[in-house]
């Protein structure tokens, strides 16, 4: 097995290698607060040794919870918001054949998504779909009281009560959520649903690797095992120290920061590969919530190539020079679909038959880094040699560590989000006019 690779080449002539020696100092500073706890929001490091601590007693009750779900399931409905869904539909996403959809079936069941909008339209569509299949719940929210999914699983645990009847509904709920606190754990409680627990000292969007991302994964058919392998294998390669040389972790978070003083301010997480739209959606809120405060911080924003190269790749050519771009590049790809040739050639596409379509895309992928690093878009390459859960394990942790990092680098504290409270103050006063 290998590492997955940080390609910083096409950086050349934006950043000087003796710039980011020069950050060394400040970097090991970062690196210490996460492994002596010493830093702002010490109380939410849980996530940096998850992989290596990892009680396999739970794991074996996912596993077990989850074969339950999957035996008697067609749909399996995951409610959470943020941090209690991104995660889990990150890496579902990536594996998952998106046609499996077309045709759910008990063993192999097809995972949706609720309570993530107050849409009456979808959770309208949601309940309907719900009549015609078999289906069971997972509900996850660390406080409990988080005002989307508590609505969405108002509505829901009613239908599937209704369903099925009091005691075979039960069987099929899991909560998961804080040990003691919040109204989804009396709610469990008092209805006896299976639970888990979200550690104290792990926040919403730094979950996927407690049971708030496992058991929908597991519930996918994914290998839990295999993705926390991945997330392992990066935290003991780069947890211990933070050598600009050789720890792509802090090479990455240095890089952003250099970028972010000279004015590049937005980065856009892009990837060739469609199905890691939501792979990105979770980076996106992992960096946004965790960087994003105190006037400060690089706004993260995701693209999907080349769909997007046809939409907003004209701004990213051409428009405000305030961004960079890192790409997630997958250089192998499971099977192979060659261009046929065809004897009219109409569409003059005979010079690329024999080729398969990944051949054409890593062209593509090529050609836009060239045009971007020209048109003065820094790029950063994170390479994975396949898309597995073993390298998004790796990936998840690579991620995590460097925005803890990042955050630290610009010292606002990495694990809260107090920013988040506007909206529903303002929500809540005028919900009780
Ligand atoms: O990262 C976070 O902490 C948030 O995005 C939360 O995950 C999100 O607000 C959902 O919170 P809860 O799990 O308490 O319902």
């Amino acid at each position: 097995m290998e590492n997955i690779k940080l390609n910083i080449t096409y950086l050349n002539n934006f950043i000087e290698n003796n710039e980011i020696s020069k950050l060394q100092d400040k970097i090991n500073k970062a690196n210490n607060h996460i492994n002596k706890k010493t830093g702002k929001g010490n109380d939410f490091l849980g996530w940096a040794d998850l992989p290596k601590n990892i009680d396999e007693e739970l794991l074996q009750d996912i596993k077990t919870t989850a074969k339950n779900l999957i035996e008697k399931s067609e749909i399996i409905v995951v409610i959470g918001i943020g941090g209690s869904y991104l995660g889990a539909k990150a890496i579902i996403d990536a594996l998952s054949n998106p046609f499996n959809s077309l045709n759910p079936q008990k063993g192999n069941p097809y995972i949706v998504y609720a309570g993530n909008s107050l849409s009456e339209d979808y959770h309208n569509d949601l309940l309907k779909t719900l009549d015609k299949y078999d289906y069971s719940v997972i509900v996850i929210s660390k406080s409990g009281t988080t005002t989307e999914p508590a609505i969405a699983f108002r509505l829901i645990k009613q239908h599937i009560y209704k369903k099925y009847g009091q005691k075979e509904a039960i069987s099929r709920i899991v909560a998961i959520t804080d040990k003691e606190r919040g109204a989804l754990k009396t709610i469990a409680n008092n209805d006896n649903f299976k639970t888990f627990i979200i550690p104290d000292d792990v926040g919403g969007r730094y979950s996927v690797l407690t049971p708030v991302g496992l058991i929908p994964i597991a519930c996918a058919g994914f290998n839990i095992d295999e993705l926390i392998n991945g997330a392992k294998k990066c935290s003991l390669d780069y947890s211990d120290n933070a050598d600009l040389k050789s720890n792509i972790i802090a090479q990455y978070a240095v890089i952003r920061n250099l970028l972010y003083n000279k004015g590049k301010k937005i980065e856009i997480l892009a990837s060739f590969n469609p199905k890691l739209t939501f792979f990105i959606e979770w980076w996106k809120q992992l960096y946004g919530e965790s960087e994003g405060k105190e006037n400060k911080g690089i706004f993260p924003a995701g693209l999907i190539f080349t769909t997007d190269l046809h939409s907003l790749g004209q701004y990213m050519q051409e428009g405000e020079r305030t961004i960079f771009e890192t790409i997630i590049s997958i250089r192998n790809i499971k099977q192979s679909i060659i261009i046929p040739s065809d004897t009219d050639n109409i569409d003059g596409l005979n010079y690329l038959s024999g080729k398969n379509i990944d051949f054409v895309n890593k062209k593509a992928e090529l050609g836009t880094i060239m045009a971007h690093v020209e048109g003065n878009v820094p790029n950063i390459k994170i390479e994975l040699p396949n898309l597995n859960e073993y390298y998004l394990g790796q990936l998840i942790y690579f991620f995590e560590r460097a925005c803890a990092l990042s955050g630290y680098l610009i010292n606002v504290n990495p694990f809260d989000q107090p920013g988040v409270e506007a909206y529903k103050k303002n929500m809540f006063k005028l919900l009780k006019e």
